[in-house]
Parts: C-alpha cells; structure tokens; sequence
C-alpha cells in the first residue's frame, strides 16, 4: 500500500456547508471510474465520508453503489481516479490493506465460513491467543458479546452453515463490528431482517455514530434511509446525480432521483377472486417447527405469510415445495391429494417457488442468464427426440420476460453473478413466470430490489393472480404484505395464530398477532 502526499482540503469535490464544517473526509473518491466488460459500472464518481457521519447510498439496480464500495475498500482496482484515507491517497494492493486503515465492509451477498461456528466467523484474524494457542473461552465469550449486541441470539459454537440467512447476515455485522473499525460500509445490511432485527441493527448504527465511526449505509429501504443518515448519495447508471443533506430531502424526490420519474401509487389494485374455489389445501402440516398447519389457498388469492424469524414461515414453504421433509400431513392440490417429496415432483405438478436465499437455493450463479430462466422448462425449447436444445427460441422468449422485467444487462449470456443483486433477483422470478405453474410461492420476493423494480415486481404478482394462479408471499417489509394479500396468516412458533382478512389487514394488526402473549 503506498501513501502519497494530501492535496490541500479545499480542493475537496464536496463543498456543501456541512462538509465544510466537519472538516477533512475520512474516506474519499475522486473521479472515479470503473468498467467491466460491456458496462460502465463507475463513470468519474467523487464522494466524501465525513468522520463519524452515516452516510446513505441509493440507487437502482445496477447504478454502481457496490462497486464504488467495492473500489473504496480495496476489493476492485480502479481504472481511474484516485481514493485518499484522511486526506492522503492510498492504493490498496490487496483488501487487507483496507481493513488495517480500520475499513470494513459488509458485503451485499453473504460471504462467511460455512463450516467453521458463528464465533469463528466473528472472531476470524482477532481470536485472543497465548502462546500461540487461541484461547477458545475467550473466544466464545467476546463473539457471544457482540453477536448479542446486534440481536443474534443464538449459540455461537453452532456452524454458520447451521444458520438461517438472516442470522448469518448478523454474524456478518457482528464480525465487522468485533474489529475497531473507523469506517463501516452496510452494503444492504436489512435485507432479509425482520422487525426486530432491523430496529437492533439501527441502534447499532447509531451506537456506532456516537462512537465517532463512519458508517456508509446502502439500501433500497428508503425510509431506514431517511430515518438513519445525516447526508446521502444518489447514484444513477454509474455516475453520481448529488449528495444531500438528508434533512433536505423527502421521499419523493429521492424516488424522483434514483428512478428519474415519480413512483406513483406502489402496490396494484386489489383484485378479489370473484369466487373462491380452493386450489391447494394443507391439513395437519407438521415437520420443523411446523405443528400442525391447515389452511386453504383459492385460484387468484394472493394470501400472505407473516410471522418473525423462526415462526416456521420459510419451513412451511419449503415443505410445499417438497425441499424440506414432511413428517406429517395432507396436500390437495385441485381436489385430488398429491405427495411431494421433492422440488422436481412440485414443478411437476405446477407449484414454483422463489426462495428466500437466492444465491444458494434460487439459481446457478455460474450459468449465463438464459441457462438459469429456462432451467424448469428445458423441455420445451429441446427439439423433439433430439439431444440439443434450439438456442435462438430459448434466447428469445427469454429475453422478452427480461426486458419486461427492466432486468440491466448486456445479453442473455451473462453469467448469473455478474449481474447486481436486485437483477439477480428479477431474473429469476422471470424464470419461475415462465413455467406457468398454478401456484406461485415468493419468500422475499423484493429482497434487494430497487423501488422502481419492486413496483414492478407487485404488479407481476398481481397479474399471476388475476389470471388464476394462487400466491403465497412471504416478505419481513409488513408494508408488502399489508399492500399485495387479500388474506394474511400469522404464524408463530410453527402455528397459525391467526387470519386476517380485507379490511382486518393492517401492520398493527400483524404486529399484535406475532407478539401476543410471546
Ligand atoms: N465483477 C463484475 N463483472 C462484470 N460486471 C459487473 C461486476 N460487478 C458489477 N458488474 C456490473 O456493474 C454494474 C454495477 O453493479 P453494482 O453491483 O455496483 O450495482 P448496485 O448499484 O450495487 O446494484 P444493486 O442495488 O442491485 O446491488 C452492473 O451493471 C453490474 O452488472
Ligand atoms: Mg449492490
């Protein structure tokens, strides 16, 4: 890592009053630039952390906020530009060089140990040690502080691949925070979180301001946005539009900024089945924390599953989809009992699901975009009796369910992980749209997606159901559920604990259900 000498402070990019005030940045890019093969993720991008401020970061998907994060911590080179710690400029070699100025990053995509315990993910390159020896107590007994002080209540010697998404997302924040860090970087931290993890992951950041550190926040949630930062950054297609004061702006015209039009109304009409015929009936579902769960889903119902982290919603789910084991119960689907006991027995018989982990569940990171869509429904597009599948049809109708997608891409051919988290995501609802299956079921359909895509996401659900499909939405943001199910189960500790329906329907209502008598 090399240090040069500072520029002089008043040749700072941003001169709004309050950096002014606050003097020297502690992280800064200037002029920044970065591409990848056919897209210009960077386009001469300047930005400035303030010491001890929180920093917000929004854009839609693809605008390019990872990657300047990314650049900022070492992890990408620059192509141009140049990024200066304090005032002086700096040239990470490796990400490590980042990390001892006291830099630390969150990643957007969870990125731990699997085999090794929550502890030694936290803990990893800091265990205490004597004579050599890691002190394993010692160990344990810090990473169970700081996994408590992020709301992670869970046994710290259990192996994070143990761990459900949004516990391993905390073991992320508890291991940036176990480190003296000057400066945090939340690349998307609340994705995935319910409630009361999210309200303890703000005291976390705001423990960490009065502490003096850094922390830039990116997120598609809005109003934690407005609700956690003192400035924020808008980007658009790689460039940065402006940096406010976030006393300075509202809602609106952040949306106007990140989307470049008003939002208007977010969530479709509601439109109610005009008969209710039953499509799928669960009896006496037992398996996981599931205890024995009935309910009925009708043709063009979108019924909502609400419940905290750990209430058995994604188990119940997976077990309709035939990914988890039964131990107990009966699934009518149409009027005639089925047994599913695998995915491939579930997509057969027309049930599709998106998973909550889209990365390790959801699609092949490693295969192009086309590849990933038409997984499920190969068959189609093979010519009959012959091995090979016809390319040109594939690409075709793939690229059709993309494009109205608003998915950011170059071509079909990209492999799945190049493309940002929010497209990642688009993409593969498009697969699922594609094999016109009867029931549709969204664990977090609009996990890490921008407002302009979610709107679009709502309306795609929306349209499954006006066509006679039956969806099953699972979102932690109660707003969805509240705005897209015309029926909402509330579960708890693997039982439903009640139902709400047109009018009942409300945040406060769900709330009171999930914490009676808990
Ligand atoms: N390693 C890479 N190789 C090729 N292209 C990449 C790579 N990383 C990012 N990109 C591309 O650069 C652009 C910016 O991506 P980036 O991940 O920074 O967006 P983002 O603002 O973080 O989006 P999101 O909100 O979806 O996370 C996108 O078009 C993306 O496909
Ligand atoms: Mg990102």
């Amino acid at each position: 890592m090399g240090v040069t000498d500072a520029s002089a402070p008043e040749q700072r990019t941003d001169g709004s009053v309050e950096a002014q005030a606050q003097g020297q940045p502690i992280l800064e890019g200037r002029s920044l630039s970065k591409r990848f093969p056919g897209v210009v993720a960077l386009d001469d991008v300047s930005v400035a952390f303030l010491p001890g401020e929180v920093h917000g970061l929004v854009g839609e998907n693809g605008a390019g906020k990872s990657t300047l994060l990314k650049v900022l911590s070492g992890i990408y080179g620059e192509d141009s530009g140049e990024v200066l710690f304090e005032g002086r400029q700096v040239r990470f070699a490796v990400p490590a060089d980042a990390v001892k100025l006291g830099i630390e990053v969150i990643p957007q995509e969870l990125s731990l140990a699997p085999g090794l315990s929550a502890a030694e993910n936290i803990m990893m390159g800091i265990q205490p040690s004597r004579f050599g020896r890691v002190r394993w107590g010692a160990v344990n007994r810090r990473a169970r502080e700081v996994a408590s002080s992020v709301h992670l209540e869970v046994d710290v010697r259990r192996k994070v691949e143990t761990l459900s998404p949004a516990q391993q997302r905390l073991v992320m924040i508890a291991r940036a925070l176990a480190r003296n860090a000057r400066v945090v970087i939340m690349d998307e931290p609340t994705v995935s979180l319910t409630e009361t993890e999210v309200e303890a992951l703000k005291a976390v950041v705001r423990r960490l301001k009065r502490d003096g550190v850094t922390v830039v926040y990116v997120s598609h949630r809005l109003d934690e946005v407005l609700e956690l930062t003192d400035r924020v950054t808008v980007m658009k297609d790689g460039r940065k539009v402006d940096t406010h004061p976030t006393s300075a702006v509202d809602k609106p015209q952040l949306v106007k900024e990140i989307i470049g039009r008003s939002l208007g109304e977010q969530f479709p009409d509601r439109v109610l089945p005009r008969t209710m015929t039953p499509l799928l009936s669960v009896r006496n579902l037992s398996g996981g924390p599931v205890r024995d769960l009935s309910f009925d889903l009708h043709r063009g119902e979108i019924l909502g599953l609400a419940g905290l982290v750990g209430s058995g919603r994604t188990e119940v789910v997976r077990m309709l989809f035939g990914a988890d084991p039964k131990h107990g119960g009966e699934i009518t689907l149409e009027g005639r009992a089925v047994k599913i006991s695998s995915p491939r027995q579930a997509i057969a018989r027309g049930i599709a699901l998106l998973p909550e982990d889209r990365r390790g569940q959801g699609g092949v990171v490693e295969m192009s975009i086309a590849a990933n869509v038409t997984l499920p429904i190969i068959r189609r597009f093979a010519v009959r009796g012959v091995g090979f599948v016809r390319e040109g049809a594939e690409r075709r109708a793939v690229m059709e369910r993309i494009s109205r997608l608003n998915v950011a891409t170059p071509s079909a051919k990209r492999p799945l992980k190049l493309l940002s988290g929010g497209n990642q995501q688009k993409t593969l609802i498009a697969k699922w749209e594609l094999t016109k299956a009867k029931v549709f079921i969204f664990d977090e359909p609009t996990a890490g997606v921008d407002v302009g895509a979610k709107q679009e996401i709502f309306s795609l659900i929306a349209e499954l159901a006006r066509t006679g499909a039956g969806v099953i939405v699972i979102s932690s943001e109660l707003e969805e559920v509240v705005g897209l199910s015309h029926r909402v189960l509330v579960m708890r500790e693997g039982r439903c604990v009640g139902e709400l329906r047109g009018d009942q329907i409300s945040e406060a209502e769900i709330l009171a259900l999930c914490y009676e008598a808990a």
